[in-house]
């Protein structure tokens, strides 16, 4: 959709809002230019706001391991990935500044705790095992998050995906292979990977946010085609993929009532600990503090950088004159 500019005439905001839903029902997409309402705008703003918080926040606990991989092929495979992860934040930020806010006002509400991040990453990182299990299952269940999401009604938030999708799938992959060496290996190494699939499989489960009865932005952002599917629909998508992959690690996956249901064509799980995703999300992980302590030290770290970027550039403009 490239017709409709954000100048309201005289057809007035009624003609403009008919040519919105217009686009949307023929599953066109939105550009930065085109007319919007302002609670499209203002859902969008927050939802790449925080996927782009998340995806920096989440270079953390893996980051965490980086001087203690068991190998330089490992080691070197790590950071790539944590520095894609960097990427994945650049490339949100910049969609989202399509909207009109700036990066600057994005990491300010983050570091003032106005805006969140995905609250997966606010547990801790215990042993080798746990980056195997975040590429592995945090990394799987991203990227069913976000198949979808390349189809989003918002161009430079669908196309910004494209590409992170395609790194997902790498960074899920490598933590399956990670895990799987550690599966067949000593019987001490089979017992950690163990213990951390069964300390990340029910967050990893949470992050396709609460059941679709309690879910607030939901049915709002489906009528806009930025969600096509809802959270439960997601989630058992994710269960159901990770069963089999769990069978050909040679790992169980924490959860009892977990079986094959015939007459659904899907698998059933157990009740998820809402009281314990809800206690993260208000601020009472394991590691939230940290994370943010950690984000702003950074922040300040780097204003240097920022400053000699600045005038960097400015001297460039300068002799374009
Ligand atoms: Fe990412
Ligand atoms: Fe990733």
């Amino acid at each position: 959709m490239t017709a409709i500019q954000d100048t309201p005439g005289a057809a007035g905001a009624v003609g403009l809002q008919a040519a919105f839903d217009a686009a949307l029902a023929n599953d066109e997409r939105i550009e930065p230019r085109d007319w919007m309402p302002d609670k499209y705008r203002a859902t969008l703003i927050r939802q790449i706001a925080q996927h782009a918080h998340s995806e920096i926040i989440g270079m953390q606990p893996e980051a965490n391991w980086i001087t203690r991989a068991p190998s330089l092929r490992r080691k070197a495979i790590l950071m790539a990935k944590v520095q894609d992860e960097a990427g994945h934040g650049l490339y949100l930020y910049s969609a989202a500044e399509t909207l009109g806010v700036s990066r600057d006002e994005l990491l300010d509400k983050l570091h003032t705790g106005r805006q969140k991040y995905s609250s997966i990453f606010n547990y801790p990182t215990l042993t080798w095992a746990d980056v195997g299990a975040i590429g592995w299952l945090v990394d799987g269940a991203a990227i069913t998050n976000q198949v979808p999401l390349c189809r989003c009604s918002y161009g430079p938030y669908a196309r910004a995906m494209v590409r992170v999708c395609k790194e997902e799938s790498f960074h899920q992959r490598q933590g399956f292979e990670s895990l799987l060496a550690l599966s067949r290996g000593t019987e001490a190494q089979h017992a950690m990977a163990q213990d951390a699939v069964d300390r990340w499989w029910w967050p990893s489960l949470m992050m396709f946010g609460p059941p679709d009865a309690d879910s607030t932005h939901s049915a709002q952002s489906m009528a806009w085609n930025i969600k096509r599917h809802s959270n439960d629909e997601l989630r058992r998508r994710f269960v159901d993929i990770c069963v089999p992959q769990a069978e050909a690690l040679g790992l169980t996956l924490p959860d009892p009532d977990l079986r094959w249901n015939e007459e659904r064509g899907h698998y059933d799980f157990g009740a998820i600990d809402w009281d314990e995703f809800n206690e993260v999300l208000r601020g009472n992980g394991p590691c939230n503090e940290q994370r943010l302590a950690n984000r702003r030290r950074a922040h300040d770290e780097g204003a240097w950088v920022r400053e000699a970027a600045f005038a960097y550039a400015s001297k460039h403009m300068e002799a374009k004159g």
